[in-house]
């Protein structure tokens, strides 16, 4: 399949924005006053309510009915196989902690990519990510353009990077929060300010909408970047890792090409990519 040309581009746009905000929907109305932990995973602080269960399985109804011969990868329910060569990368949820909070800030993100599921091998056909607290929906269509509400987007030129405003984020746990703290208090000084929105989808499409300069973090998964970064790129950014890499795990850097590059340097300089130093725990045991 031709990812730039083919017309089917446009039916799977309107399939991630259908369904995003079917999920949005149930998501955002049936929101309790009080929202329960129903889960963790990595650590005590990285949560799953029942909503993010509940909203992947609207997603995956849906897309089932929808899309009946895609596969889906989805960060509660892992990988369903399909034949098309099409999948479907989902967050049912991003930026559960806002939602436990009842901060605006979350946004369900759903992509359909070609090739491996995963950012250094697909690529990413069609997007959407949809803010239901905030109604804001962002949409892209490989080769065609990215979208917010259906106001085309064109990331900005960027100011020098001491007056770049940047988004970042942390992982949930404590080794790497320390390594973030690190590079995160060499950078502070040398940007205009920094902002964790609490939602990597939010963070990378606010970056395509001129709201953040640039953003950067480590340790995304696939559902936290296939969407947005499709996002960023057809408006016209960048979104790469370090040391020549595509974005990733390792690190994701994103915005206009010429300050990706300036601040792909400082990460570099700073080891930002490097592998969390081992924990307490894990020195005892070894
Ligand atoms: C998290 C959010 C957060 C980012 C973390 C992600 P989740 O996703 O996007 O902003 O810093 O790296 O894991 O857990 O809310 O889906
Ligand atoms: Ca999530």
């Amino acid at each position: 399949m031709s990812a730039s040309t083919d017309p089917s581009v446009t039916e799977l746009v309107a399939v991630a924005e259908e369904v995003a905000r079917a999920a949005g929907r149930l998501v955002h109305d049936g929101r309790p006053e009080t929202v329960g932990v129903a889960a963790t995973k990595s650590s005590a602080v990285d949560v799953v309510t029942a909503m993010d269960l509940a909203s992947e399985e609207l997603v995956r109804r849906e897309l089932a009915r929808l899309r009946p011969h895609d596969a889906v990868l989805g960060e509660e329910g892992g990988s369903t196989g399909g034949t098309s060569g099409v999948t479907w990368v989902v967050d049912p949820i991003d930026g559960t902690v806002n939602y436990l909070y009842g901060l605006p800030a979350y946004a369900v993100s759903v992509a359909a990519v070609v090739g491996e599921p995963d950012p250094a091998a697909w690529t990413v056909l069609a997007g959407c990510v949809h803010a239901p607290a905030s109604g804001e929906t962002w949409t892209a269509a490989r080769g065609h353009g990215a979208w917010l509400d259906g106001r085309p987007l064109r990331v900005a030129a960027a100011p020098p990077l001491d007056r770049c405003l940047v988004g970042t984020g942390f992982g949930y746990v404590a080794e790497r929060r320390r390594a973030q703290a690190r590079v995160l208090a060499s950078l502070l000084p040398q940007v205009r300010d920094v902002r964790r929105i609490g939602a990597a989808a939010i963070d990378l499409c606010q970056v395509a909408t001129g709201r953040l300069d640039l953003y950067y973090e480590r340790g995304l998964q696939p559902w936290d970047l296939a969407a947005a970064s499709l996002v960023v790129q057809e408006a016209g950014g960048v979104v790469r890792g370090l040391r020549g890499r595509p974005a990733g795990g390792a690190m994701t850097v994103a915005g206009a090409a010429e300050r990706v590059a300036e601040l792909g340097v400082l990460l570099e300089e700073l080891d930002a990519d490097a592998p969390d130093a081992p924990s307490g725990a894990d020195l005892e045991a070894g």
